[in-house]
């Protein structure tokens, strides 16, 4: 259920769908003397708050980036924390998120997961399926690029099969094929701890996304921020390619 929520001066247009890009754990922690797995265990506290946030503010779709397919990267031991925590979030948060008639969707890519991760993954979407609340989609072992080749991969299938040709690709067969299909791109993209790039997210749904940039740390965000970045939101002007402000999105995923 969507609708306007009071500002400190005006009710402020809420978008139906949020992505954010939580970023900025290991320098919280850093700047505390701990270590990065102290400021994830934090983070995990801001994604409770920032879930229970956009439940209240009538957000449709709240996306959050939690694992890039770049983030193996990072040295064995921050990896298997994170893991580690995805693991205990699913275990520990799944009954009260069903209760709340929250629904989970992962997207990324399931292939190389290992089979508990795999099994938990599926059991939050399988149990949470018929919920109508708030939709949370986590963003786990997630690339923008790695997405959008998965689903050329699979339309390619198609072609090879002579059940689709090659002109009749268009922008919503692409949507339709992409972890985020039935999910509207996203008005708004927020992104914490300064850094202003991002980092293989959504980069397909992210065409008309508006962005907020906030300097504040995740571990940091909560209910005000939050809502600072609804009402930055609707101070901006949204074209789409035309001259006039239009409240309504275009595009194949709308
Ligand atoms: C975001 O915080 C969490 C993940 C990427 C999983 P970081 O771990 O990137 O923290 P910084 O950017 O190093 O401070
Ligand atoms: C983006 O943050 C990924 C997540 C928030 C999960 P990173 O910290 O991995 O991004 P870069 O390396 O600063 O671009
Ligand atoms: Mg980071």
């Amino acid at each position: 259920m969507s609708g306007p929520i009071m500002g400190e001066d005006a009710p402020i247009k809420t978008p139906r769908h949020v992505a954010i890009i939580m970023d900025g754990n290991g320098r919280w922690a850093a700047a505390r003397g701990m270590p990065r797995g102290f400021g994830h265990r934090k983070g995990v506290e801001a994604v409770r708050d920032a879930v229970k946030s956009a439940r209240a503010f009538g957000v449709e779709y709240l996306t959050l980036y939690a694992f890039s397919s770049e983030n193996w990267r990072r040295p064995q031991e921050e990896v298997s924390d994170l893991m580690g925590l995805l693991k205990l979030f699913i275990r520990k948060d799944l009954a009260e998120l069903h209760s709340a008639d929250v629904r989970i969707r992962i997207i990324g890519a399931r292939e190389g997961l290992k089979n508990d991760i795999l099994g938990l993954l599926e059991e939050a979407e399988e149990t949470t399926r018929n919920n109508g609340g708030l939709v949370l989609v986590i963003a786990f072992n997630y690339g923008a690029r790695d997405e959008i080749v998965r689903g050329m991969q699979k339309i390619a299938r198609r072609v090879a099969k002579g059940e689709i040709a090659p002109e009749a690709i268009t922008e919503a067969i692409l949507s339709e094929n992409i972890d985020t299909c039935d999910i509207p791109d996203p008005e708004l993209i927020i992104r914490t701890s300064g850094e202003s790039r991002l980092s293989n997210f959504l980069l397909w749904q992210a065409a008309y996304s508006e962005f907020v940039f906030i300097d504040d740390l995740w571990p940091d965000f909560d209910r005000n921020l939050f809502q600072a970045a609804l009402e930055e939101y609707s101070r901006r002007e949204r074209r789409f390619g035309g001259v006039e402000s239009v409240d309504i999105a275009v595009g194949s995923n709308s």
